[in-house]
């Protein structure tokens, strides 16, 4: 069985940070995926390859991918296209356009990429997939468009299920239902099988933004672990200089409040290092501060 492990916070935080730092401790325990689906995704980057145009494998046991929105539509097409035109022509007189219709709606995006993260953990490939969020607020969304989706799903089978006499080549309630279970299983696969990290900084934003995330997470039924507090200044290097000491005073209340936040979930720290953000060097380093 594939676990997933997130991670959400506010934008600039540290979560591709913590998410490649964390990949790479589970990439030397067993087939890891690393998955990103922030849209300002830096994957690619950080491990020099195009994560953003297929999955890459970066190391023996780690591959990497960045979802974009292209990507993603292109994989919606080959997938569930064909299906929705043959719902929708089969009781409604339209074209295949409807397919570039559909396909530019709100949320459709977001929906296929927790498709994408079901067929991956389903796939039986990986061990743990860590998955790096977007920004809070586009994370949180994808959750409940997911809830909504669903909703509408029964709506809709209810009133399909009226006209059901229109339809002669195809069962459009067979598709409907398929879909249905889908979304069903990407809810049980949000609730049963992953859990989440929230990453913040000691300043005032991130961390009341972490754990208002926590609270919607806990919401809507995904476990959280615990918060990371990244970039903590530490005590040492700040004295003597009245700039970095007034800093390091302002941080205290912060990790204070998020330490209170946690509610006996788990509290780590990571502090603000000076250096070469790559593999073989500060990722590592934060990978131990993450254990
Ligand atoms: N502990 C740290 N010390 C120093 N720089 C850090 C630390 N954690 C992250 N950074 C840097 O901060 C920036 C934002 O981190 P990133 O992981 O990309 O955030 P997010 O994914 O939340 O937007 C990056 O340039 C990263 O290298
Ligand atoms: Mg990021």
């Amino acid at each position: 069985m594939t676990n997933i492990e997130m991670f959400t916070g506010k934008g600039g935080v540290g979560k591709t940070t913590s998410s490649v730092a964390t990949a790479l401790y589970h990439a030397k325990h067993g087939r890891t995926l690393l998955i990103s689906t922030d849209p300002t995704g830096s994957l690619s980057n950080i491990f020099s390859c195009r994560a953003d145009l297929e999955v890459c494998s970066v190391a023996p046991n780690l591959d990497i991918v960045e979802l974009t929105r292209k990507m993603i539509l292109s994989l919606w097409r080959e997938k569930f296209a064909e299906d929705i035109y043959t719902v929708l022509s089969s009781f409604l007189p339209v074209g295949r356009d409807i397919i570039d219709y559909i396909e530019g709606a709100p949320g459709i995006d977001d929906e296929f990429m927790l498709d994408y993260l079901l067929t991956m953990a389903d796939s039986g490939e990986y061990e743990m997939i860590v998955w790096d969020t977007a920004p809070t607020i586009t994370t949180l969304n994808l959750l409940f468009i997911q809830q909504l989706f669903y909703s509408h799903l029964t709506q809709a089978q209810k009133i399909y299920l009226k006209v059901k006499n229109v339809f002669h080549k195809v069962d459009p309630l067979a598709l409907i239902n398929q879909w249905r279970i889908l979304t069903m299983n990407i809810i049980e696969l949000l609730q049963t099988r992953t859990s989440g990290w929230v990453v913040a900084n000691p300043e005032n934003l991130p961390v009341e933004q972490a754990i208002n995330v926590a609270n919607s997470m806990d919401d809507f039924g995904i476990k959280v672990n615990g918060f990371i507090m990244n970039k903590v200044l530490p005590e040492k290097i700040c004295q003597g200089h009245p700039f970095l000491e007034a800093k390091f005073t302002a941080q205290q209340q912060y990790r204070q409040r998020l330490r209170e936040g946690a509610e006996g979930r788990i509290y780590k720290e990571i502090p603000d290092l000076a250096g070469e953000m790559t593999v073989n060097g500060l990722l590592g380093k934060i990978s131990e501060y993450l254990q």
